[in-house]
């Protein structure tokens, strides 16, 4: 069952039942202001950090599930009648709901009673703030009198203290109203120099402040006194819960359309000219009002959505292409990138699993991100990288993560996650790829943000591998540390108390637990770094990097061999991870996955052995689980991954983040037909009629659908902010159509079923524009190009040297 279509020529999802499995999201912002927002508009804001920033409340977990959002209620002052076009928070029956969520906005609409309404929320580019534009129509055959109030509940800040604090925070909320223009400015008077504001272009009928004025006592906001008694009440908040509501009075005839915008914003004043006139605490807004009267001008806002527009046609104007499967176009066209833009934003930080006060992002997360999204924005991932390796702590490991507001290493969480420093070669190694910019290389960046300790960034690719050689175990594999990318995979924990952390708690010095995955891990970035010193001309440091990765190859190959696939681990005892000599869990995605994409064992066979054997003993129809058997019991060796129920998350559950791992594995292996099948068992598009199963949106990834040991096979979780979608963007656009970057110029290496008469791209690349036709003449890999019409030897285009900045690209498959 589908609960609503794709509208690909207007790139967006179109939801037509309001009541989805599963609050569907999508972000608003992409630059420094954020908001989520569900098909029923709830969701929330904050200014570049989900905790520490939050301008709005959001409930989650909450019975009914998403509750807190923008929320608009029409009112017929005749009737008496009161309504969300929304849906949420009246859930009255609404004729012709629909929400579209498109790339960075969102429009939400019904009709009820004759009355048509929609919502189109967005955030400008370039602005701390979001535009609603409700656009409201009498349809019926006599005049309508209606109220509409917009309403926001502000959050005290910081998310966590909100959530908790209550002896302080119902004492400390203040906030001003001027010129109809609501201001929430708590704590504004000592050590913040920000403010939030809430506004509304037409005249107001009223406005309130105070949540209880607005609800009434022990009321909700599905049925606001204020709302049901049709007239605000002019409250001004002092502590307890300040909140913004604006009314407007309309009287429509009939057939006629009236537009109300709002805006919700965020705004930081100089610290020696917070108050206006100064001495005073009244917020001065001089800076902050032009901003405002801007957007409430509906031209503007209308002029501001065509740019976020044509942004968005060029972000995703990169790499389109046209394939035969419908799935594959428009996840490459428009979804996946577009979820590669939310990760690389969000990291882990804030979705409807995410409660945006958990956690940072992540050194691991963040550098694999950097591979779905370089394409999108290059400056950005340089920054990105910059920022992330400046964390990198002087022994070459890393913060598992940091605050993105401070831009700090998390020392609740700490390090010692050993595959983390890799994450960093192989994230610069795809911006090189990318972009040929080579003195990023040469920037000089700290250690642990201490100032002094700047080296060039190429000097913490080289710590980075180095802190493995320093780090290995009794068979020459590397110590696996608090975890590798499994987080689960706790070998060093031995946690036996409720409540202490899986991640954080380390019982056991370490000495012994090794990590296959990491091996592969280290083959693969030690080669990418040998890559990258030799053209930097230092031969005999690529030729020792090349000569490590090839120890550790060999090492991988004779203690990491199970006979038929690679294992997963030694655990602290030295016994076997993921061996048949294993009661449960005997075969893993990850080591397998990860050394064949490496390359490792495809002369000898024994990468077509190992993925072999994941097909028959991991692979379902809904996709690749982690392990099998399941642990059915509590392994304290083994930490986090045995305290799942069997099938969910890293206990066999399907994470989708590492199927591509395999399906890039299956196309070095030449299997064209596999890797795109696997690829489409965990495509959402492919899932979308399946939606009553599935229940995420059809229109994103999410990290994990539950393995064939659970109840509820099938059901995906946790969608949005997940590593898949990166990995299978990566997965797809570069190894199943092979448009791939690479240090020399584009290659093009297609591994696509034998069923596709081929498929045509367009990529920009480096400056120049590649129209890219593929052609199927025989069922094989090889290929045969020209360019411009010229043949060309091997496939990787070198940038034309006579300054053609467009050229066409013909591949022959046979
Ligand atoms: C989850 C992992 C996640 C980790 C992050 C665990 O509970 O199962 O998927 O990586 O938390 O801290
Ligand atoms: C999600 C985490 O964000 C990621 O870092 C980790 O690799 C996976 N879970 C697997 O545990």
């Amino acid at each position: 069952m589908k609960f609503g279509y794709f509208d690909d020529p207007n790139r967006e999802y179109v939801i037509t039942q309001p009541d989805t499995p599963l609050p569907w999201i999508n972000y608003l912002g992409c630059e420094a202001y954020f908001g989520i927002i569900s098909n029923t508009a709830g969701g929330y804001s904050y200014y570049r950090d989900a905790r520490l920033r939050r301008l709005t409340r959001y409930r989650y977990n909450h019975a009914p599930l998403d509750f807190g959002g923008r929320y608009i209620y029409l009112r017929d002052d005749e009737s008496k009648e009161f309504w969300s076009p929304s849906w949420q928070p009246t859930r009255k029956d609404l004729k012709d709901y629909s929400c579209r969520h498109g790339m960075g906005y969102t429009v939400i609409g019904s009709e009820y009673a004759g009355i048509a309404a929609h919502t189109r929320y967005f955030v400008p580019l370039g602005e701390n703030l979001e535009i609603w534009q409700l656009t409201v129509t009498n349809r019926r055959a006599t005049k309508a009198v209606l109220s509409s109030f917009a309403s926001i509940e502000f959050c005290l800040w910081d998310a966590q203290d909100d959530a908790t604090n209550f002896q302080r925070n119902f004492n400390t909320g203040q906030v001003e109203v001027e010129d109809g223009v609501i201001y929430h400015k708590t704590e504004y008077r000592e050590r913040r120099d920000h403010f939030a504001y809430f506004a509304c272009s037409e005249k107001g009928a009223g406005f309130d402040t105070q949540r209880e004025a607005f609800l009434g006592r022990y009321r909700g906001w599905d049925a606001p006194a204020a709302v049901e008694a049709g007239q605000l009440t002019n409250s001004i908040a002092h502590g307890w819960s300040p909140m913004g509501a604006h009314q407007v009075k309309l009287e429509l005839a009939p057939g006629e359309t009236r537009q109300i915008v709002i805006v919700l914003g965020y705004h930081e004043n100089p610290r020696d000219q917070k108050f206006d006139p100064p001495g005073t605490q009244t917020i001065n807004k001089k800076l902050v009002k032009p901003a405002i009267a801007k957007y409430l001008d509906p031209a503007e806002a209308d002029a501001a959505f065509d740019r976020l527009r044509a942004h968005w046609d060029s972000l995703l104007g990169v790499f389109q292409v046209n394939t035969p499967d419908i799935h594959t176009t428009r996840m490459v066209n428009i979804w996946n990138a577009y979820q590669c833009m939310a990760t690389f934003n969000m990291s882990r930080s804030a979705s409807f699993y995410e409660s945006g006060i958990g956690r940072g992002l992540g050194f691991r997360d963040s550098n694999q991100d950097l591979l779905g999204f370089v394409h999108m924005v290059p400056s950005r991932a340089r920054e990105r990288i910059l920022d992330l390796s400046a964390t990198q702590l002087p022994t070459g490991g890393a913060y598992h993560q940091y605050q993105p507001l401070t831009k700090r290493g998390n020392n609740d969480i700490g390090g010692g996650f050993n595959d983390d420093p890799h994450w960093l070669i192989i994230g610069v190694s795809a911006y090189l790829k990318e972009t040929g910019d080579w003195s990023i290389l040469d920037e000089p960046v700290q250690y642990d943000n201490e100032p002094g300790s700047e080296q060039p960034l190429y000097e913490h690719l080289q710590r980075s591998f180095n802190y493995t050689l320093s780090r290995l175990g009794p068979h020459g594999l590397p110590l696996i540390g608090r975890a590798d990318w499994n987080d689960c995979l706790n070998l060093n924990c031995f946690s036996d108390t409720p409540g202490q952390s899986f991640q954080t708690t380390t019982n056991k010095d370490g000495k012994v637990a090794e990590s296959v995955f990491i091996a592969g891990l280290f083959v693969h970035a030690g080669r990418e770094l040998a890559a990258i010193a030799q053209r930097r001309g230092l031969n005999a440091e690529a030729e020792t990097y090349m000569a490590e990765a090839a120890k550790m190859e060999a090492v991988i190959l004779e203690h990491g061999w199970d006979g038929e696939w690679f294992l997963r681990a030694y655990n602290d005892f030295g016994g076997k991870i993921g061996s048949k000599e294993c009661e449960e869990g005997k075969i893993f995605i990850e080591s397998n996955g990860y050394c064949t994409l490496a390359g490792i064992g495809l002369e000898d066979g024994k990468a077509a052995s190992a993925l072999a054997a994941v097909g028959a003993q991991l692979a379902t129809k809904h996709g690749i689980v982690v392990q099998q058997p399941a642990y059915t019991r509590y392994y304290i060796e083994m930490g986090e991954i045995s305290s799942y129920p069997p099938g969910y998350k890293e206990n066999a559950g399907i994470f989708c983040h590492v199927n591509p791992w395999v399906m890039i594995g299956e196309t070095r292996l030449g299997h064209g037909d596999l890797a795109h099948d696997y690829y489409s068992r965990i495509n959402p598009s492919a899932r979308e009629e399946i939606g009553e199963l599935h229940r995420c949106e059809p229109y994103v990834y999410a990290q994990m659908i539950a393995g064939k040991d659970a109840p509820t096979f099938g059901e995906a979780k946790n969608s949005w902010l997940t590593g898949t979608a990166a990995w299978n963007y990566y997965a797809v656009a570069q190894w199943i159509l092979g448009v791939r970057t690479t240090l020399d110029g584009l290659e093009i290496a297609p591994v696509i079923p034998k069923s596709w008469p081929g498929f045509t791209a367009t990529r920009s690349f480096r400056g120049v524009v590649y129209n890219i036709i593929i052609e199927r003449q025989g069922e094989g890999n090889s290929i045969a190009l020209t360019v411009d019409g010229a043949p060309i030897p091997g496939n990787i285009i070198a940038p034309p040297s006579d300054g053609r900045k467009e050229v066409t690209v013909k591949g022959i498959l046979s």
